[in-house]
């Protein structure tokens, strides 16, 4: 019996690759010479698609296939697929939630840690030399008398406020609704959140709802000790109105995990020493990369064989 056939965006790790070519024919378009030709061929017969968000799974790109029948994502984020799309057509998303929590939370604490007491400054600092002519200045910022705010108070942003509360943080958040069980303070606004706070933790997905929430008012709301840590996605920050806010002191400091365009040198942002900046490494542990890539082949094996999908999103919910 043929094998089904499935289309790879772009490289998975080689966890993913050798099980799904063991299952299947894979097409790994980014290998093509002529991506689009190769499509032309293969169409009909493509039921599957597993994509790491490399380019977008949008509505035109899937309508290329009219038998897929699912599109597994590698992350939890799936913004890069048009999932409402997937929903009117009958065909399944998924992602990987869960396996990745603890994993991002611990990188956010970590970052945010980083950030407010300038350790990549420091660190800099003793590499240099500097220290033998003298001690590094005080930091403006301690955890010990700040306050968070949680912008997305989901699996991650739960695990992060967990991480925040031992450290004798006061937490709050925002979301589209209040979550009734719940105690901490909600605020229906980020502009709202960010003027009861001075640390902002960005933790919700990307995509048209979120595009831009967190710009020029949300800054001057937090004030001039505000800092601003991003791990969800980088369209949810301006990130131009973020550089202009900590050029001229309207915040006091960032961390980002995630930009605007990735992958990316920024500049602007490297120039500004006490700015913490990692290279979208949230889940980028080889622990949590293969529970990661695991759900990716056991989504797309399950759904092919006529099963249910472990982790449909919320679009396309299945059963
Ligand atoms: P989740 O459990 O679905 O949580 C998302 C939260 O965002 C929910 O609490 C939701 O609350 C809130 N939200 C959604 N849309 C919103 C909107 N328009 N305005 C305000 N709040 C909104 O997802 P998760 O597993 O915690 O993951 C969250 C995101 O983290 C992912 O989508 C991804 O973008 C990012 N992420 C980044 C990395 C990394 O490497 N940096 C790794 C993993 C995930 P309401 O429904 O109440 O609004
Ligand atoms: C991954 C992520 O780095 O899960 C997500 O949403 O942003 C990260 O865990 C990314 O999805 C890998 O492509």
């Amino acid at each position: 019996m043929p094998q089904p056939e499935i289309v790879m965006v772009g490289p998975m790790p080689p966890l993913v690759t050798e099980q799904l070519d063991a299952g299947f024919t894979v097409h790994k378009l980014w290998l093509a010479d002529d991506p689009d030709a190769l499509i032309g061929e293969i169409s009909e017969r493509i039921v599957g698609i597993a994509t790491a968000g490399h380019k977008p799974v949008d509505a035109s790109f899937m309508d290329r296939f009219p038998n897929l029948r699912i599109v597994s994502n590698f992350g939890v984020g799936y913004d890069s697929v048009d999932a409402a799309h997937a929903g009117t057509r009958g065909v399944v998303v998924t992602n990987t939630p869960d396996v990745l929590t603890e994993e991002v939370a611990d990188t956010a604490y970590g970052l945010m840690l980083m950030t407010v007491r300038e350790l990549s400054a420091a660190e800099r600092y003793l590499r240099d030399g500097k220290w033998l002519d003298g001690a590094y200045p005080l930091t403006r910022g301690s955890l010990q008398n700040r306050s968070l705010g949680i912008v997305g108070l989901g699996r991650i942003g739960k695990a992060i406020a967990r991480r925040a509360e031992a450290s004798g943080m006061a937490v709050s958040y925002h979301g589209r609704s209040r979550q009734s069980d719940v105690a901490y303070p909600y605020y229906a606004t980020a502009v709202e959140l960010a003027r009861a706070v001075d640390t902002l933790m960005i933790v919700v997905p990307g995509g048209a709802d979120t595009q831009h929430m967190i710009g020029r008012e949300v800054f001057e709301a937090l004030g001039p000790e505000g800092i601003v840590i991003n791990v969800g996605r980088g369209s949810v920050v301006d990130e131009k109105a973020l550089i202009a806010a900590l050029k001229d002191g309207t915040i006091l400091s960032a961390g980002l995990d995630v930009f605007e365009t990735e992958p990316c040198r920024p500049d602007e942002l490297i120039a500004m020493d006490r700015v913490v900046l990692l290279p979208h490494v949230g889940s980028a542990s080889i622990h949590t990369r293969a529970r990661m890539g695991q759900l990716v082949v056991d989504n797309l094996v399950e759904t092919l064989a006529g099963r249910k999908p472990l982790s449909p999103v919320a679009e396309t919910p299945v059963g």
